[in-house]
């Protein structure tokens, strides 16, 4: 049988080369830390970010992006991105995943970028907002969204070798989950709030000896496939369910073909084993270390994760912005 290119497993660690992407996003955006300006970290990551990627060697198509081509001038969704040769891929883009959390000089931000086997990565765009549960390897089978609160803490505590009290609960503090809060309480489990940044918290949810065992509530839908990414290379679990804030959502979603009732798993939303994901802090959190700055340069933290292999590497770099500017366009400014 003869393979075509687009059906070889891909053999480069593209992750290693995507580290120096959202280093270079990071390190701009870092620079805007605590300045109340979200639009400036946006600018300074989404800058950085699309330089740095034009020079991968791929042939990438933007599928979660900063918006349609009208409104973003850069990293489109369905723009070519890459130095146009070689592999065909798709491209998942969260400049920074905690705008919010930079512009506050609050912990946690990160700035990520997932690539996949071109036609394997799936975002319900239509869709603002889903409900997720996500969790690591040992209770991946442990999960179901259609179940109580209750049954899911008992069920993953299980699993674990644990007792519910034992657990801890990851949720983005919003009035929308006052709810699940109270589910949560009654039940037992312990409960970390974040203020943004559920990409990072659905890492740490499934990453071997963290704090945290779950993830649940409502977040981006774009977060939830880039999330699923990382987990896909970690053995971990996301099962996401459509979450429309009115009616109008809902037929509009329902009107472009989107199945609201669906359950998305991690195999739903990533095809393929062919899957390379790359993160590095912004602002210190809990993951990674953000940004330090030194004399003629930075420092950054980085994690770089491949499906197939399934290694994990946090990658420590020193950067130095004089020799940088003599290599790239990128100067670490
Ligand atoms: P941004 O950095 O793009 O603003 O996203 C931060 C974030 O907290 C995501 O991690 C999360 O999925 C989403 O916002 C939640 O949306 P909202 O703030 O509208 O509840």
């Amino acid at each position: 049988m003869k393979i075509v290119e687009s059906q070889r497993p891909i053999e480069r660690n593209i992750a290693m080369e995507l580290v120096r992407v959202t280093e270079a996003a990071a390190m701009a955006a870092a620079r805007y830390l605590g300045r109340g300006d979200k639009n400036l970290v946006d600018d300074a990551a989404v800058t950085a970010m699309r330089h740095t990627l034009g020079y991968v060697e791929m042939d990438g198509i933007v599928i979660i992006g900063e918006g349609v081509k009208d409104d973003a001038p850069m990293l489109y969704i369905g723009e070519h991105i890459g130095n146009g040769s070689g592999l065909e891929v798709d491209i998942a883009v969260d400049p920074i995943d905690g705008t919010t959390l930079t512009a506050k000089g609050l912990p946690g931000a990160i700035s990520v970028v997932a690539l996949a086997a071109k036609g394997s990565m799936h975002c319900p765009v239509d869709l603002v907002y889903m409900d997720k549960i996500v969790t690591g390897r040992v209770a991946r089978d442990a999960i179901d969204i259609n179940a109580s609160v209750a049954e899911n803490l008992n069920n993953v505590a299980r699993a674990k070798g644990r007792s519910v009290s034992e657990l801890t609960v990851v949720i983005l503090d919003r009035p929308r989950h006052e709810q699940l809060l109270a589910e949560i309480r009654e039940a037992g489990a312990r409960i970390k709030l974040i203020s943004d940044g559920d990409i990072s918290a659905s890492i740490q949810a499934a990453m071997p000896g963290s704090e945290v065992d779950l993830l649940m509530g409502v977040g981006g839908t774009p977060e939830a496939v880039l999330s699923a990414a990382a987990l896909h290379c970690i053995d971990g679990a996301i099962q996401c369910k459509a979450w429309p804030r009115t009616d109008e959502e809902r037929n509009t979603a329902m009107a472009a073909g989107v199945d609201v009732d669906k359950v998305y798993t991690t195999d739903d939303l990533i095809t393929s084993d062919d899957v390379f994901f790359a993160a590095t802090g912004v602002s210190s959190g809990e993951l990674l270390k953000g940004v330090r700055y030194f004399s003629g340069g930075a420092q950054t933290q980085s994690l770089a994760m491949r499906c197939r292999s399934g290694t994990v590497r946090w990658i420590d770099s020193l950067h130095n912005f004089d020799r940088l500017h003599k290599v790239s366009f990128f100067d670490g400014k």
